[in-house]
């Protein structure tokens, strides 16, 4: 019995260390692509040019909710990320 629990436990260990294990810069990335609504082989100016459009549709000058803000930063952040200057 004893050794059935501890064969459970390392199992549950192990499944702890696998999702652990992610590469998170990676994961990160992928959420900025689609931040911006573009796919991961975009190039530089297609990043730009969707970014230009959810800033549009973002901007707090343009868009009064809350959420909107939150959303503009993260496309701002994406964009500064993806797009190397
Ligand atoms: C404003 O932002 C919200 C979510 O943050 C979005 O659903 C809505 O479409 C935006 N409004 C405009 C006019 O784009």
């Amino acid at each position: 019995m004893a050794a059935l629990g501890a064969f459970h436990w390392m199992q549950t260990c192990m499944i702890l260390l696998l999702c652990l294990s992610e590469p998170l810069p990676a994961a990160s990335q992928n959420n900025y692509y689609e931040t911006l609504n573009v796919e991961p082989t975009a190039t530089d100016s297609q990043i730009k040019k969707s970014f230009r459009k959810l800033a549009m549709k973002y901007h707090p000058d343009k868009n009064k909710s809350t959420d909107a803000e939150k959303t503009f930063r993260e496309i701002a952040e994406g964009k500064h990320f993806l797009v190397n200057f």
